[in-house]
């Protein structure tokens, strides 16, 4: 059964790089470097466990900004990622922000704007990978 934790950088930090590592470095080729920032320590992370395994990821910065959205390649389509988003919005909403952000890769547009997000502004390369802000109000 799919369950998702919120939880801070220290308890999230093994299962979350790994998955982190095996979407974006390895198969979106996205230099380590730029994948593991300054921010992690301070973002609330979700992790999505099934049966005790960690499948997929995401966190929500201090500012509003949702990012780091990994759900492994085997596990996608079956909703994980949308329950992680869902998490982190509702964990955004508690705390009393007003609204969310992404930098959405353009091919997860749709998968966004089914979860209420509208695209603003350019397209920009960010890691070589083409991306557009998106917001969400709360
Ligand atoms: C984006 C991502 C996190 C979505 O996770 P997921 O578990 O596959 O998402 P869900 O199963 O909840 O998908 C929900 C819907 O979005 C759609 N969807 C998922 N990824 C999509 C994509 N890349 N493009 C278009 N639609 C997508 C699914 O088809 C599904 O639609 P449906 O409910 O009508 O069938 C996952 O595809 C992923 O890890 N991608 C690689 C990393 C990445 O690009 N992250 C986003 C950075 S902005």
């Amino acid at each position: 059964m799919l369950q998702i934790e919120l939880m801070r950088w220290e308890q999230a930090r093994a299962a979350a790089s790994r998955i982190r590592y095996a979407v974006f470095v390895e198969e979106q080729g996205v230099p380590v470097e730029i994948e593991l920032d300054e921010h992690d320590a301070e973002c609330i992370h979700a992790l999505a466990f099934d049966g005790g395994a960690a499948l997929g990821t995401g966190r929500l910065l201090p500012d509003g900004h949702i990012g780091r959205m990994a759900v492994l390649r085997e596990f996608r389509g079956r909703g994980v990622g949308s329950a992680i988003l869902a998490k982190l919005i509702e964990a955004a909403a508690r705390r009393g922000d007003r609204e969310v952000l992404l930098s959405a890769q353009v091919h997860a547009l749709a998968f966004y704007r089914a979860h209420g997000f509208s695209a603003e502004g350019e397209v920009y390369q960010d890691a070589g990978i083409p991306h557009q802000t998106m917001r969400r109000a709360l």
